[in-house]
């Protein structure tokens, strides 16, 4: 590659680190200059105003891409706790340099108005780059031209929920139009799947047995409701031509449903987030109100599940590990379902520590690989949404998003060092090796030894562009 050197471009030379992509795995150094990576290669020399990072023993990632986040996230009354000042420093910190929010309007809401308030919200305050998944959650004569112009603003793609009846949830005319129009546009479609008619009846009858607690959401939710939310989505998506992606995948019999309509030509990618992987649901089974604090939807699965996505994850068949950050504060939030389950606010925070808890419990165990490793949590979102080669791996021409990665430090989760705003860890005391040590989004250092040094708020828009 040849390329013009501006004098005025701050240059940085990663030195002498193993170089993990999805497909390649060598010692070697990373030049930067400016945004961009400029050369990859052995014994590179400094430019004179380059500042030098010796990486010997550790790794350098493509920065990493959380696909599935949410920040402004309204619910009953209340707002999820972090802002993308907050929710991106966290990110950062953790190793993740790109997030894609899903925006959720109310049904009544106009798209193009929420579109405009999502963007406004992580404009100037997100301190790592950050795109969106539009939320469609109603579809009238109206829609096609306003999801239109969302696209041609470089949000191209959409997020449907095939759960929340009575929210926003959409009716089998609304996903079958939406599809069909995404398909004439070249977008993919995320869509939380589940039957929301049969989780809406389970749920009345657990609490009209008195079965209020926390340990009730995942009965409320069984795996055969979530596998069925996902056949739905499938056929569907077979008769539109549609792309899917079926976000937060949580267990065997909903991965078998995506990967059946898979073989039969169905074009579907499977995503899973990190609490299916790591935690089961003896956690929401704990005395007292604790259990709440593991409430999200699809439900935390019995473990006998992890082993299965693990595998999944290996051979590829899901493709994406994400975190679906959804960060609700115990005392005020969580509590609003103290009497009845179904009231307590859904998601677990965990944008800071997808990537470390990935690692420890992925590659460190031998479940997954470090081409593994970084395909699901960077590659792969890079290539689906849009943004590859840009994001998603370290190669000449590429934003100089870069993680140098320390295998071998030690340390613990906590409440008490977290980034994110909420006042509880899901993952509190837990034993971690290894962690992202210097993070650097478009060739700027933001992350050193672990600390974030900002500067903040110099997010840039994800500006992408249809895919198929
Ligand atoms: O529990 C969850 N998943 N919370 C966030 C909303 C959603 O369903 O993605
Ligand atoms: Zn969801
Ligand atoms: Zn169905
Ligand atoms: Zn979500």
């Amino acid at each position: 590659m040849s390329y013009v050197r501006n004098e005025c471009d701050m240059a940085l030379l990663i030195r002498n680190g193993r170089v993990v992509t999805a497909g390649s795995d060598a010692v070697a150094d990373v030049l930067v200059e400016g945004e961009t990576i400029v050369a990859v290669g052995r014994d590179l020399a400094a430019p004179a105003s380059a500042e030098v990072l010796d990486a010997t023993d550790k790794l350098v990632l493509p920065g990493f891409i959380d696909p599935h986040v949410h920040i402004h996230l309204p619910f009953m009354g209340t707002h999820a706790k972090d802002d993308h000042a907050s929710a991106s420093k966290a990110a950062l910190v953790g190793g993740t340099t790109s997030l894609i929010e899903m925006i959720c309007p109310g049904p009544d809401e106009d798209p193009v108005e929420a579109y405009e308030l999502w963007k406004s919200k992580a404009a100037g305050a997100a301190s790592c780059d950050y795109g969106f998944h539009m939320g469609v959650t109603n579809f009238d004569e109206s829609t096609p031209d306003k999801l239109k112009k969302i696209v041609e603003d470089g949000t191209a793609s959409f997020k449907v929920f095939l759960a929340y009846k009575g929210a926003l949830g959409v009716s089998d005319e609304e996903l079958f139009n939406t599809l069909e129009l995404a398909a004439e546009l070249g977008v993919i479609v995320t869509a939380h799947c589940e039957n929301e008619s049969l989780v809406s009846e389970l749920q009345q009858r657990l609490l009209a047995d008195g079965k209020t607690g926390p340990e009730w959401h995942e009965p409320s939710r069984p795996v055969r409701v979530e596998a069925e939310g996902v056949h739905h989505l499938m056929t569907f998506a077979e008769l539109t031509g549609a792309h899917v992606y079926v976000v937060h995948t949580s267990c065997q019999e909903a991965v078998e449903a995506a990967a059946a309509a898979k073989a039969r030509g169905v074009q579907a990618w499977i995503e899973t987030v990190i609490p299916y992987l790591v935690l089961d649901d003896t956690y929401a089974q704990q005395t007292g109100f604790e259990g709440a604090k593991y409430v999200m939807s699809p439900p935390i699965r019995d473990e006998q599940h992890q082993p299965y996505l693990w595998n999944a994850l290996a051979n590829r068949t899901i493709s994406t590990v994400a975190t679906d950050h959804a960060p609700f504060d115990f005392k005020g939030q969580k509590e609003m379902g103290r009497d009845n389950f179904t009231m307590i606010p859904n998601g677990i925070p965990s944008v800071e520590h997808r990537v470390q808890l990935l690692y420890h419990h992925g590659v460190t165990t031998g479940r997954i690989d470090l081409s593994t490793f970084v395909d699901s949590a960077s590659t792969q979102a890079a290539k689906l949404f849009g943004l590859y080669p840009k994001k998603g791996t370290i190669a000449v021409g590429s934003d100089a998003d870069l993680v140098v990665w320390d295998p071998d430090w030690e340390g613990v989760l906590s409440v008490d060092t977290h980034h994110m705003q909420t006042d509880y860890s899901a993952f509190e005391g837990w034993e971690q090796v290894g962690r992202a040590d210097t993070v650097t989004v478009r060739g700027e250092v933001m992350v050193r030894g672990g600390e974030f040094v900002g500067p903040e708020g110099k997010g840039q828009f994800l500006k992408r562009e249809p895919t198929h």
